[in-house]
């Protein structure tokens, strides 16, 4: 469809597989399959629920939410929905206000959700995107405990004046859809890579020593990195700077490209289910995205 190859997407940003959904799927089909799992791996019940937060930029629609379609699928019907845009930052951003939720005491069970299907935004003819979206989805279930784990520290941050660093600038009251628009190509993800990354690798180590300085935890003492995953390069640099070697670090974007709000869930479905991740380990949970948004959080599993 373009110009480049399969040399090329390895060595610049370590993708050799990516998933993309069927035509008819969209963004609540995938976040019903993660959700589904998760209830039930949680010990709950759909109606155990209170609150959905759905994080994605390739919602259903653009209303009613992503959200609204999950509840009424899953069945969930006591919790209220919404949903977050932030981009690859999303599912901490959601994360962050099930954290708040919990312990203000407003909601006991809240379903944080990442899904994607950027395939359906992403333009074929575009070769400096085209090669690096997948779609996915991944849930968890957040809820109160006694016990020493969970959330330690969650920080979320935005800056607003790099937004045309990464957007999709089609379909909102911006500009609608239209010929025009869509002559255009307005309707597809548009990003300038190269000003990303820098931003990227330097922003996420200073995020890390913050949130490890915060907490007085040095990075040796980390059971995992769990990164958002855009760019091979940008993890290994990240792991570099903090001195984490790669086996403590969560990499699957050689089989899923860069999903987005999915990337961080999928990423622990995938520790958690091997068993990889167990009891007592210091994660540390890390995003950078469009917006610019960036986000962090410790987390004791
Ligand atoms: N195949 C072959 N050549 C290509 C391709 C391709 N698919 N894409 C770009 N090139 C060429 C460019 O045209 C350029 O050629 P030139 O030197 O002749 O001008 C050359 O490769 C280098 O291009 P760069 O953009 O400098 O390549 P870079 O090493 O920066 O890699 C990439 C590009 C992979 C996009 C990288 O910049 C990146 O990962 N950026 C960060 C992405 C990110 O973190 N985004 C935020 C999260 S995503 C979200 O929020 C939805």
């Amino acid at each position: 469809m373009v110009d480049t190859s399969d040399q090329w997407i390895v060595e610049r940003t370590g993708i050799r597989e990516r998933r993309i959904a069927d035509r008819d799927q969209a963004a609540s089909d995938l976040a019903y399959e993660a959700s589904k799992l998760a209830v039930d791996r949680a010990g709950l019940k759909p109606e155990d629920i209170d609150l959905i937060i759905v994080a994605t930029v390739t919602g259903d629609m653009l209303f009613p939410s992503t959200a609204c379609f999950l509840q009424q699928r899953l069945g969930a019907v006591k919790a209220a929905g919404f949903d977050v845009n932030a981009a690859c930052s999303g599912f901490l951003y959601g994360l962050y206000m099930a954290d708040a939720f919990i312990k203000s005491g407003m909601h006991n069970r809240i379903l944080v959700v990442g899904t994607e299907v950027l395939s359906k935004i992403t333009d074929w003819e575009d070769r400096t995107t085209c090669v690096l979206f997948g779609d996915g989805a991944g849930a968890v279930v957040i809820e109160g405990t006694t016990e020493d784990r969970g959330v330690i520290s969650i920080n979320i941050s935005s800056d607003g004046s790099m937004w045309d660093l990464l957007h999709l600038p089609g379909g909102g009251s911006r500009y609608p859809v239209s010929l025009e628009s869509i002559e255009k190509r307005l309707h597809y993800i548009k990003m300038r890579g190269n000003e990303t990354f820098k931003i990227a690798v330097r922003t996420l180590e200073d995020l890390a020593l913050k949130i490890l300085g915060e907490n007085n935890l040095p990075a040796s003492e980390l059971s995992f990195l769990v990164p958002h995953q855009a760019n091979l390069r940008i993890i290994q640099a990240t792991a570099d700077r903090l001195k984490i070697p790669m086996d403590k670090v969560l990499v699957n974007i050689d089989r899923y490209g860069n999903t987005s709000a999915a990337s961080i869930p999928i990423a622990l479905d995938e520790a958690v289910s091997s068993g990889r991740i167990g009891e007592g380990d210091y994660l540390l949970l890390e995003a950078f995205g469009g917006g610019l948004t960036w986000a962090s959080a410790l987390v004791k599993w």
